[in-house]
């Protein structure tokens, strides 16, 4: 049985992932208080009544919202879900600048009401909006980090689960970099069990895992406007690891100070995550060709942050 949270999380973005992500973190007890804050006071209303009149089926919580940020005050953790919706065909990095503006407005509320939260960005461009949110508040690196390739990497390990025929349990695989189109897949040290995947696949198969992943939102897109279950589960996995404490390995997106003379930039390796935040990174291998990706996806997020002032 696990414990009953006594935490609060304040989620910011009363849209399709916000709403998601309420859902999500209520329904697998991660936490005794959800507080939703958006600035489409109607909406956050609506989204609230709907989830509390879903309360007698989950574990005991309780769930407030407003158009005012006093809504987070006290949160043990917040995530940020707010921001444009990426469009059909459009990057995430397209999405850039329209964001970094709301985050000027928003971050330096979010730090007063709940000076203690961590702070789980979510927003797209996540990598981005990570090392911008870092820049202007200037909470320590562990205390505020994004989702990263949390969800890049459950989807490459859902197809590589498929291919092999083994519960997705006992495959060990991730996406690093970018939460985007120049992510990589670390295929050096993917494992199912403990046999290496380039044993169980072939080249042109993982290849197209690794496509499929990198295009996965694009088509939901196409098809429902955009994507909020598998990030809403994807972030409240992330949520579950720091209230618990798990200590959980996973892929989300920090600032890098130094990694392979990558600097200066927020972006997705395997990390210990546990109550004090983004704790330490591993010190994952990385083939020749893999390290090369990755300098190209820091340089990519890095272009962008900096062409926004960052
Ligand atoms: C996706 C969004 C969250 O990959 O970027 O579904």
């Amino acid at each position: 049985m696990e414990p009953v949270s006594t935490s609060k999380v304040a989620i910011v973005g009363a849209g399709s992932v916000g709403a998601t992500l309420a859902y999500a973190t209520l329904i697998q007890g991660l936490a005794r208080e959800v507080a939703l804050y958006d600035i489409d006071a109607a909406k956050v209303r609506a989204e609230v009544l709907d989830l509390r009149q879903g309360l007698q089926f989950m574990p005991t919580a309780t769930v407030e919202g407003s158009d005012d940020i006093a809504v987070c005050a006290g949160a043990d953790l917040i995530a940020v879900t707010a921001g444009a919706k990426q469009q059909p065909g459009q990057s995430r990095l397209d999405l850039a600048a329209s964001t970094t503006g709301m985050l000027r407005r928003l971050m330096p509320g979010l730090v007063e009401v709940a000076p203690e939260a961590i702070i789980v960005m979510v927003t797209n461009p996540v990598d981005v909006i990570t090392y911008a949110a870092q820049q202007l508040t200037g909470l320590p690196a562990e205390r505020l980090f994004g989702s990263g390739t949390v969800l890049d990497s459950s989807r490459l390990r859902g197809l590589i689960a498929t291919r092999c025929d083994v519960a997705v349990q006992n495959v060990h695989a991730y996406i690093v970099g970018e939460h985007g189109d120049s992510e990589l897949p670390l295929w050096s040290t993917a494992t199912v069990g403990a046999v290496p995947v380039t044993e169980l696949t072939t080249a042109e198969e993982r290849d197209a895992m690794a496509h499929e992943v990198v295009n996965a939102a694009y088509e939901i897109i196409r098809g429902k406007g955009a994507t909020n279950y598998a990030i809403g589960v994807a972030a409240s996995r992330v949520i579950e690891a720091v209230l618990r404490d798990e200590r959980r390995v996973l892929p989300v997106s920090t600032r890098i100070d130094e990694l392979h003379g990558i600097t200066d930039v927020c972006l997705s390796m395997p990390t210990i995550v546990g109550v004090e935040g983004a704790g330490r990174r591993l010190d994952v291998p990385l083939s020749d060709a893999e390290l090369t990706g990755l300098r190209a996806s820091a340089d990519s997020i890095r272009e962008t942050a900096r062409g926004l002032g960052f």
